[in-house]
């Protein structure tokens, strides 16, 4: 699969994505937010890939927003349905991925590059990263999933200050307010995310997709969290993960996922 907007490179069972339109500060437009998607439709059927690193090209930016000059003139209508079909085709997408989602945040993480990495199942941020969500400054509010996983991350009323203001965070603020798992040098960003997706990835795939389920379920409307780790906690006991695993504990080796 070859793309314009992005670039995949795969390695050691993991599979690193990078946004590359640094010259534009690696903002989503349409068409990259459709390579992405297809990109990341692609990594779920690869058996070889069992994590995901997400990134940005270049040193100064992670994602500086959603592509402005693609919806300036857009109608009501259209600003819907942009919110839609990106929360479809990437950011709920990414969330409910069933292999684990790193971004490494290498720099300006802004308005929807902040929701990307919002709706990742990791942060690590490069320690020049400053993020954001700067939505009410255009006229407008974040629309893809900012408002939700924000408040849900760093809870509502730093959620409030930080959209209502427009804030712009430091990392290591990020990383205070719960909103960052790490804050490493630039220099280390991606060794930091690749030690840690490598670690992930020794673990049992079928385990993970059910851990990121029932993680997931704490904030779907209507689901009961405790119901859906039981029902993925059952399953596991009919993957070949699980004979592997306890197994390999009883036989005191270590698995072969
Ligand atoms: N959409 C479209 N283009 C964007 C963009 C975005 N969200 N963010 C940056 N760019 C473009 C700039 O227009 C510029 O393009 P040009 O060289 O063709 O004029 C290029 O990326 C470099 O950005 P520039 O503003 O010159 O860099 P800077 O270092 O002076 O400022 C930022 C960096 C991040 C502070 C500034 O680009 C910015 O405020 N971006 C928008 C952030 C935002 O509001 N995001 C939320 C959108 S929903």
């Amino acid at each position: 699969m070859s793309f314009n907007n992005i670039l995949l490179e795969k390695k050691d069972q993991l599979a690193i994505v990078t946004i590359n339109r640094p010259d534009k500060l690696n903002a989503l437009n349409k068409a990259t937010i459709a390579e992405l998607h297809d990109c990341f439709k692609g990594l779920r059927d690869d058996q070889e890939v069992r994590a995901i690193i997400l990134t940005g090209s270049g040193e100064k930016s992670f994602v500086a927003g959603a592509d402005i000059s693609e919806f300036a003139n857009f109608s009501p209508e259209q600003g819907e349905e942009l919110s839609a079909k990106g929360n479809d085709t990437l950011f709920n997408y990414i969330e409910t991925f069933p292999k684990p989602v790193i971004a490494a945040v290498n720099g300006f993480a802004l308005g929807g590059g902040l929701e990307l990495a919002l709706a990742s199942h990791i942060r690590i941020m490069s320690d020049n990263a400053k993020v954001g969500l700067l939505e009410v400054t255009l006229g407008a509010i974040p629309g893809y999933g900012g408002t939700q996983r924000l408040a849900r991350m760093v809870g509502q009323g730093k959620a409030m200050e930080m959209i209502l203001s427009a804030a712009m965070i430091s990392a290591d603020e990020a990383l205070q307010w719960q909103l960052a798992n790490q804050v490493v040098p630039q220099a280390d960003l991606l060794a930091t995310a690749e030690k840690l997706a490598g670690k992930i990835a020794r673990n049992s795939s079928s385990a993970l997709t059910a851990a990121i389920n029932s993680i997931n379920a704490i904030y779907e409307a209507g689901v009961d969290g405790k119901k859906v780790e039981t029902q993925e906690f059952g399953k596991c006991f009919g993957t070949p993960d699980f004979v592997e695993g306890t197994t390999a504990f009883l036989e005191k080796r270590k698995p072969k996922f």
